[in-house]
């Protein structure tokens, strides 16, 4: 995007994965306290972002009216709360006649909601993707991306069509963010086909990794950490994997009720700073034999980021080779493991350790 901004991906909380419609002004100010209590934002979160369902309808003017009832204050005033804690805000609107859950879309309002959002302050607009019917979804993109741009104020622009037009290959002149697939699901693996699971979000990824940089980004969907249907080591590898995708960090929990385990996985910095690596190159799968699975990306200043996978039911041992690294067979390098958060012994050609069951060990390499 010519906007200049997410020159890293994006991170945030959004509300949809836990709350669904039930968003208000009382949850967002929640959210937002405890992003700063629970130190998310020194950990980089920045944008809170409330998704579906937060508008009735239009007034007169045709101007988008937000629930009366759940934001009594008005979206001005939850904004300037926002950033009154050194946070951004982020909004939520579609690109078809009306919202996934049925309330207006912005078709044919698109430079007066973007001039709405503008003047609540909005910083973050996730733009969706139903009733559209035959509607050329480039087309609708670059709609509300010029509305946004006509108001001068910068905004982050999150495509939310779900891979259905291949938004990776138009996508990084229109917005900063597009979804690659639909909807995310709170599982290791999808129960049916189109819920689907962190693992099967994982495989439709493979391939994208050359659409990605700085200030356009593939969006494998928000965070399920923390929404309880998931072990410890399955939230980890879920993290882990979106770092290693340089995949946005929005997370979709209950941020003032999370547990110390939630939390040590979402505030995990060094983690984080794989995910946020100035290079901007997206990570990618460079082996995998059956259930076991390297992932891997290059940092800035020659580093490596790892992530050994392994999908089956039972301790393995998995090997990261230097050849799939693309590094000398014969250098040395240091070893450092960002979930222990300690340093290994030094090694040289490859490293193996033993992976749990649906865990990772993600490793941070360097010269
Ligand atoms: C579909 C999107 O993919 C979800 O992330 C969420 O925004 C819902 N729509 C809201 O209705």
């Amino acid at each position: 995007q010519g906007n200049g901004l997410a020159l890293t991906p994006p991170m945030g909380w959004n509300t949809w994965n836990k709350f669904g419609c039930n968003v208000s002004e009382t949850l967002i100010k929640q959210a937002a306290d405890s992003m700063v209590s629970n130190g998310m934002r020194d950990a980089g979160y920045e944008y809170i972002v409330i998704d579906d369902c937060w508008q009735v309808g239009r007034d007169k003017d045709g101007n988008i009216l937000p629930d009366p009832v759940r934001f009594p204050s008005g979206m001005k005033a939850l904004g300037d709360y926002i950033h009154s804690k050194g946070l951004k805000f982020g909004i939520y609107s579609d690109g078809g006649s009306l919202t996934c859950g049925k309330r207006p879309g912005s078709l044919g309002h698109e430079y007066q909601d973007a001039r709405k959002y503008a003047e609540w302050g909005v910083d973050y607009l996730k733009y969706d993707w139903c009733s559209t019917y035959d509607q050329n979804a480039k087309a609708t993109y670059e709609n509300i991306s010029d509305a946004l741009r006509a108001t001068g104020r910068p905004i982050v622009l999150s495509i939310c069509e779900w891979g259905l037009h291949k938004p990776w290959e138009w996508g990084k002149n229109v917005g900063n963010l597009w979804r690659t697939t639909d909807d995310i699901y709170d599982h290791w693996q999808g129960i049916r086909t189109f819920e689907h699971g962190v693992m099967d979000i994982l495989d439709l990824q493979v391939g994208l990794e050359i659409y990605a940089g700085p200030g356009h980004w593939n969006d494998p969907d928000m965070l399920e950490v923390g929404n309880g249907k998931m072990s410890f080591e399955e939230y980890k590898s879920h993290f882990s994997l979106w770092a290693i995708l340089a995949a946005p960090l929005m997370a979709g929990n209950d941020l003032a009720n999370m547990s110390e385990e939630t939390k040590f996985i979402l505030t995990n910095k060094e983690v984080i700073a794989i995910d946020q690596d100035a290079l901007g190159i997206q990570g990618k799968r460079v082996f995998k034999n059956g259930d076991l699975e390297v992932w891997a990306r290059p940092l800035k200043g020659g580093g490596r980021a790892v992530v050994l996978l392994n999908r089956s039911l039972k301790t393995q041992a998995i090997t990261v080779d230097w050849e799939m690294l693309n590094l000398p067979e014969q250098l040395s390098m240091k070893v450092r493991d960002l979930w222990q958060k300690k340093n290994l012994a030094k090694a040289k050609g490859s490293f193996t350790a033993d992976v749990v069951s649906h865990g990772v060990v993600m490793l941070r390499l360097d010269l």
